[in-house]
């Protein structure tokens, strides 16, 4: 049985800190603190988590950073008003509302509100215009950090068979982009599958790179994949579990009991893509710091 590598977003996240370490040090005696502001709408437990692991980070790295919460029944044109009043405010060098909002408000509608140049997210149209043409100016986090795992491992991309599970806005479609781009972390024949998509081991086995990112727990058994393929897992699933003081354990969209053994690597949940998300909304932080001096 081959062995599997697990790939460490704690190792890659390590790595990330203290190369940014520096650069914020640089920033800071120019007499700048990167800053970023976090709007978080309703009481979704797993943006709570999200928002406050965000605000530990940014402390722990000595980055400004602050969090207007608001109810879930806040109006979409008080909202608007908010971004525009912090698309202004200079503190802010990175500008952030956390999804999903409520009912009542327009996602689209409010990640147009955000000014491109402090959208750390890369979700306006403006960035994924710049990304799609092959010159990314803020790429979004948990794509970006899934690019820097690979070339931290040195796993290569160019003329490989790479199949992405799940077209979301915020993974799916632009990682199938980015692995596509003429660049060098790209060159990948892309597949995007999708829950549309009939018989999805008949394309999740031609993978060389997999990546999971369905939001389906453990649905990516040892069957699905194909010996000695690469196997990322983006799926953060909150799963009942007696055993557990919380009453709930977190699992990925893999089954690592039937991966591990069979892949040669694998990211682990937790532990692996999720610590390299709010990396990369650190390092897309520093670098909307950056280029405000320019
Ligand atoms: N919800 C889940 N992931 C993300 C993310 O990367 N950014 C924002 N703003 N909301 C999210």
């Amino acid at each position: 049985m081959p062995e599997t590598q697990l790939l460490s977003g704690k190792a890659v996240s390590a790595a990330v800190y203290s190369e940014l370490n520096s650069r914020i040090a640089a920033l800071k005696e120019k007499g700048l603190t990167p800053g970023l502001a976090v709007i978080l709408v309703g009481a979704d437990p797993a943006s709570q988590v999200y928002v406050r692991s965000k605000e530990r980070r940014f402390a722990k790295m000595g980055l400004y950073s602050e969090t207007f919460r608001f109810d879930d029944d806040l109006p979409e044109s008080d909202l608007i008003e908010k971004i525009r009043e912090l698309n202004d405010d200079h503190n802010f060098h990175g500008l952030l509302v956390q999804l999903p909002l409520s009912q009542q408000i327009s996602e689209q509608k409010i990640i147009e509100t955000i000014n491109p140049e402090k959208d750390v997210d890369g979700f306006h149209p403006v960035n994924l215009g710049l990304m799609t043409a092959g010159v990314p100016r803020f790429i979004s986090c948990t794509p970006k950090g899934i690019l820097r795992i690979l070339k931290h491992y040195d796993i290569e991309t160019s003329g490989k068979h790479v199949v992405v599970c799940g077209r979301s806005n915020i993974v799916g479609r632009p990682i199938s982009v980015l692995l596509s781009l003429k660049t060098d972390y790209g060159n990948a024949i892309v597949t995007v599958i999708h829950s549309r998509t009939p018989d999805l081991q008949k394309y999740t086995r031609q993978a060389d790179i997999l990546i999971a990112a369905l939001g389906q727990p453990e649905m990516i058994t040892g069957d699905f994949i194909k010996a000695g393929a690469c196997v990322i897992d983006v799926g953060i699933n909150r799963v009942e579990d007696a055993a557990q003081e919380k009453g709930y354990r977190m699992v990925g969209d893999v089954q690592q009991s039937t991966v591990m053994g069979k892949a040669s690597y694998l990211t682990p949940v937790p532990g692996g893509v999720g610590l390299m998300t709010i990396a990369m909304l650190v390092e897309n932080t520093v670098e909307a710091a950056e280029l405000g001096l320019q």
